[in-house]
């Protein structure tokens, strides 16, 4: 990879890459070897900087790009439309992602069907842009509408989980999806205040997080709202069904040695990978039998050692790396590729 850094860093469109070249060094293998005939599948496009490195250091690679934030779509395309057919785009959720190859127009729906995927790539989460685009409602430092749809097109807001949600429901959102120590708490102070006036926007929701948790506990556990607009934007976006649903599909639809590399940052996506990680690459064969019975033996083999992390070098260039955890996985080589 000689390709030089200053492009991405003079012309992010708000985002820089994290672990640009890792990514493209993990799926490398299969995406060289493919050629002219390789597809990548970036599940979580965003500002595209991942996919503009892969266009560039795989000149002959197809990319289908798919993210469920049009406003992220329409800026990617804008910014990938110098690479013409071999990049294509479309909006969708990324469990939706072999619909949205068969929708595709040109060669990628074939050579995916002939060879399957060469590589994948899922950088899960919000980006900066989305943090950074204050009407959105991701970030909790500026007063802005709740709303945390990644699609804003359909489905619940924030505002409607607050305003319709049991205490039961509310306090499993915070504690599962926020791990928040204080979610009952918090819970029975949200449905106090709803009964004055109904919550729109965030101020006033982190205001009553500053009275909910304790001083002591505010001054180690980080700022006090950020566990719970974590837990509202995984409710609201469904953010761990659509990652549970993707796995199983994904890793099937690779080419005989294609790979999917996931990037979690946060532990409640990282055990979701972990762990179907190792049900894909568990063998079928009951325990105590000497070898493998015919048709049991693992499909796939993790690539990574445990979760990698990145660099000191690279989190001080790109803080937004700090959290992250890089798990991937590859289909054996005789293994049929294509989406079933
Ligand atoms: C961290 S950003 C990706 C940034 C991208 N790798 C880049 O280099 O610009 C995550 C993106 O994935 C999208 N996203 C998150 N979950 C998604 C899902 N389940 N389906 C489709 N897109 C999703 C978000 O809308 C966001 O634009």
């Amino acid at each position: 990879m000689t390709e030089e850094r200053s492009f991405d860093l003079t012309e992010n469109h708000g985002h820089v890459p994290v672990l640009r070249d890792r990514m493209a060094e993990l799926i490398a293998p299969k995406v060289k070897a493919l050629g002219d005939r390789a597809v990548i599948l970036d599940g979580t496009l965003g500002a595209g900087g991942h996919s503009e490195h892969f266009l560039r250091v795989f000149p002959e690679a197809r990319v289908i790009g798919v993210d469920r934030d049009p406003v992220a779509l329409a800026d990617a395309q804008e910014r990938l439309a110098p690479f013409g057919e071999r990049f294509a785009s479309v909006q969708t959720r990324f469990d939706g992602f072999a619909e949205a190859i068969a929708a595709a127009e040109g060669a990628v729906f074939e050579l995916v069907s002939e060879v399957g995927i060469a590589g994948a790539l899922f950088d899960l989460g919000v980006s900066s842009m989305q943090l950074d685009q204050l009407d959105r409602g991701f970030a909790y430092r500026a007063d802005a509408p709740l709303d945390m749809r990644m699609d804003p097109t359909h489905g619940i807001t924030a505002a409607d989980v607050l305003n319709t949600y049991s205490h039961g429901e509310l306090a499993h959102v915070l504690k599962a999806y926020g791990d928040e120590r204080f979610s009952g708490k918090i819970a029975s102070a949200v449905l106090r205040e709803r009964e004055k006036e109904p919550f729109t926007t965030s101020a006033r929701l982190v205001e009553l997080l500053y009275a909910a948790i304790p001083a002591a506990t505010r001054r180690s556990g980080g700022h006090p709202a950020k566990r719970t607009f974590q837990a509202l934007r995984i409710e609201v976006n469904a953010e761990l069904d659509s990652l549970a649903a993707v796995i199983p599909a994904v890793v099937e639809s690779l080419a005989p040695s294609g790979r999917a590399v996931f990037m979690s940052y946060q532990s409640l996506e990282d055990r979701i990978v972990k762990k179907q990680f190792a049900e894909l690459t568990a063998s079928k064969t009951p325990p105590g039998l000497p070898m493998d019975l015919p048709g049991t033996a693992p499909r796939f083999k993790v690539i990574t050692r445990g979760a990698e992390k990145a660099s000191e070098a690279e989190i001080e260039e790109n803080p937004r790396a700090a959290p992250v955890r890089v798990r991937a996985i590859e289909k054996i080589a005789d293994d049929a590729g294509g989406i079933r």
